[in-house]
């Protein structure tokens, strides 16, 4: 399983929209593998193939504490949502910065796992959460982009400044 490279708010790549997966061959799974491994790794809850500049419908969650619950969504569609939930949330793509976001409580979606069989989940809480996080990245949202203009713009100066220092170190 190879580590990839995560990319970095606010990185134009992670404004790309992702296209659905119309073949569920060996390289989707070595892909959600991969994805599963930087997931884990990280250590994150949830990585969407956005942001390792793959532009596929494709999702890893595990909200577990045990780290034994991974879910794999692909091509997901949320066909219901009620409730609403006000949590701070992180992402992998915006090191370091946390915020709270307006979410729905409690989703149903239905996707295909890597071998391309249909199934629906239902989700509440973090899980449900996290499931809107991953599927906003799809279509090029991070979730700093939920919160106001002036938080954006520091949150930009908050990024660019990290990065000109990890370039220089
Ligand atoms: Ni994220």
């Amino acid at each position: 399983m190879a580590l990839l490279p995560i990319l970095e708010y606010p990185d134009a790549r992670l404004k790309r929209i992702a296209s659905d997966v119309t073949e569920f061959t060996p390289a989707i799974k070595k892909l959600v593998d991969d994805m599963a491994h930087t997931m884990y790794e990280a250590p994150g809850i949830g990585l969407a193939a956005t942001q390792v500049n793959v532009h596929k419908r494709v999702i890893v969650i595990d909200v577990s504490e045990t780290k034994s619950d991974l879910k794999v969504l692909i091509n997901p569609q949320i066909i219901m949502a009620d409730g609403e939930i006000v949590g701070e949330e992180g992402c992998l793509s915006v090191p370091g910065y946390y915020d709270t976001v307006k979410r729905a409580s409690h989703v149903v979606v239905k996707a295909h796992d890597a071998s391309g069989n249909p199934f629906q989940l239902e989700a509440t809480d973090l899980l449900a959460v996290c499931i809107q996080h991953e599927m906003d990245h799809l279509v090029g949202t991070v979730f700093v982009e939920h919160l106001s203009q002036l938080k954006q713009i520091r949150v930009k100066t908050r990024m660019k400044k990290r990065q000109r220092e990890a370039e220089r170190a």
